[in-house]
């Protein structure tokens, strides 16, 4: 049987053992209550309660202003909802780059206060310290290389990164040297897939895409990109399993139409 069918709860160690029996990782991002119950109810093995939340909840063109407390508000709420899948919280834009003991701290108040299971952290060797400094208090760190949106004003787009083989070489040091500091995994986001793959084949640990092929251990995509919540928002990468911009546009037009004609609540929908 797959390794995915048999536990009952997904850790660190099921991963490792899936990427190890080459059986593939399923990655969504959630930030409620009620879509991480179905999110979870769905059987995917990681649930990450990505700092996008900054875009796709609360509107900002960025992550960096999302702030710690509202990623613990919504791990809190994610983390309520799920009985299998392992909840990972992205550690927001200046709660970790400072300093090692703030990243710590940082990292301390989400596992307490949220009750999650990992953290996630965008950077290679610049941040090293600082995870090292996380894993030591037991707190499980994945990885973030390659496209890393709390750095969009560094880069100055979204384009595709590590094209050029000076970044694409560093890329791949960056995660070897994250797999030897003790990461349980690594996002590789927006980065050409033969470079993906040649990462998935040289460390360990899950390498898990986003815009980075097939050749990885496993794909994450934003819950409310591939529904098609958000119909804006295209890039080659997105596969969208519906287009619920149109169908909740269409319910809530109904409903509208059905209040003003005093057609909604009719005689049995009343006490
Ligand atoms: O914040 C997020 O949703 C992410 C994924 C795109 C990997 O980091």
């Amino acid at each position: 049987m797959s390794i995915h069918k048999q536990v009952k709860k997904v850790t660190t160690h099921t991963l490792h053992e899936m990427k190890q029996a080459g059986e593939k990782i399923s990655m969504l991002t959630g930030y409620d209550f009620s879509m991480a119950k179905i999110i979870d109810a769905a059987g995917v093995d990681v649930i990450l309660v990505g700092d996008s939340a900054s875009n796709v909840m609360a509107g900002h063109e960025t992550t960096l202003p999302i702030t710690l407390d509202q990623m613990i508000y919504h791990a809190s709420s994610v983390v309520r909802a799920v009985d299998r899948a392992l909840v990972v919280v992205d550690m927001p834009f200046g709660s970790y780059q400072g300093n090692s003991k703030e990243a710590l701290s940082s990292a301390i108040r989400i596992m307490k206060e949220s009750g999650s299971h990992a953290v996630k952290m965008e950077g290679g060797q610049e941040i090293l310290e600082s995870i090292k400094r996380i894993l030591t208090a037991g707190i499980p760190v994945m990885g973030h290389l390659g496209l890393t949106p709390q750095s969009i004003y560094k880069f100055g787009t979204y384009v595709v990164r590590a094209k050029e083989e000076e970044e694409a070489s560093r890329l791949l040091e960056d995660a070897k040297a994250l797999e030897e500091a003790g990461c349980f995994a690594i996002v590789v986001e927006k980065i050409p897939s033969k470079l993906a793959e040649k990462v998935a084949k040289q460390v360990k640990i899950p390498i898990i895409g986003i815009g980075a092929g097939n050749g990885v251990d496993g794909q994450v995509l934003v819950v409310h990109d591939m529904l098609g919540i958000n119909n804006e928002f295209s890039p080659r990468f997105l596969r969208k399993y519906n287009n619920l911009y149109d169908q909740m546009l269409h319910s809530f037009q109904r409903y509208i139409t059905d209040v003003r004609s005093g057609d909604f609540p009719n005689s049995t929908e009343q006490y």
